[in-house]
């Protein structure tokens, strides 16, 4: 199932976001009722060239973790919390003159951003139908549960509880869900780039989440 995107919601989202920078849009991919619903943060330029969700160097450390999970790609819907490439732009110098050029660089997206997206992230959760929500760092995390949930104290923690959703398109209020959800954060997989530690930090939390996935499958 590669879209369950109404092409209306799509529509009004790429124009919630118009007034930001940012650009490309990523469709979510994966099966409905998937063992794994992974939220992350936002696509980067790998992603908005090819459409495939974490094809990029985050990617392929995240297709690390499923191997040492034992969970194919193909029973995993991937989100996150924008779908579009949040950018900054910044000068550099180039060439021998030290000309100017200027150059993209991703970077996290903000609240705005957040909830420009969040009527999507909202319709996937709710129509994808997920056994076990996994988020990647902060953006993921507090996207669903708020910002007093922090990556850093409640990694590798299974969390039971309703989801942040958006009430109202307007006047951007935002409710819990009715429903509670089953979810697990971690580390986003590119913070292992600046910060190697937290690798060991990563598969600790793998193991956990390996029971309970195991847990979940005996019933
Ligand atoms: N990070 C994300 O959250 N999503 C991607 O698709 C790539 C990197």
């Amino acid at each position: 199932m590669m879209n369950v995107l109404p092409k209306d919601l799509v529509e009004r989202c790429k124009k919630r976001m118009e007034p930001y920078n940012c650009e490309g849009f990523v469709y979510g991919r994966g099966p409905e009722n998937p063992e794994i619903m992974i939220v992350g943060e936002a696509p980067g330029e790998t992603e908005i060239h090819n459409g495939i969700p974490f094809s990029g160097r985050a990617g392929k450390v995240l297709d690390e973790f499923f191997d040492y999970l034992g969970v194919s790609r193909e029973d995993i819907y991937f989100t996150s919390t924008v779908r579009s490439r949040p950018y900054k732009i910044v000068p550099k110098k180039a060439g021998p003159n030290g000309e100017f050029t200027e150059k993209k660089y991703n970077r996290a997206p903000n609240v705005k951003e957040q909830t420009a997206h969040a009527p999507i992230v909202d319709y996937e959760i709710q129509h994808i139908n997920p056994k076990q929500i996994v988020t990647l760092g902060n953006i993921g995390l507090q996207r669903l549960l708020g910002k007093k949930y922090k990556i850093s104290e409640v990694h590798g923690q299974l969390l039971q509880a309703p989801v942040r959703q958006l009430k109202n398109m307007e006047t951007n209020e935002w409710t819990l869900s009715e429903k509670e959800y089953s979810i697990f954060p971690t580390f986003h997989p590119a913070s292992i780039f600046y910060n190697r530690s937290l690798l060991e930090k990563v598969y600790e939390d793998l193991d956990e989440l390996k029971k309970i996935l195991k847990r979940d499958t005996k019933g």
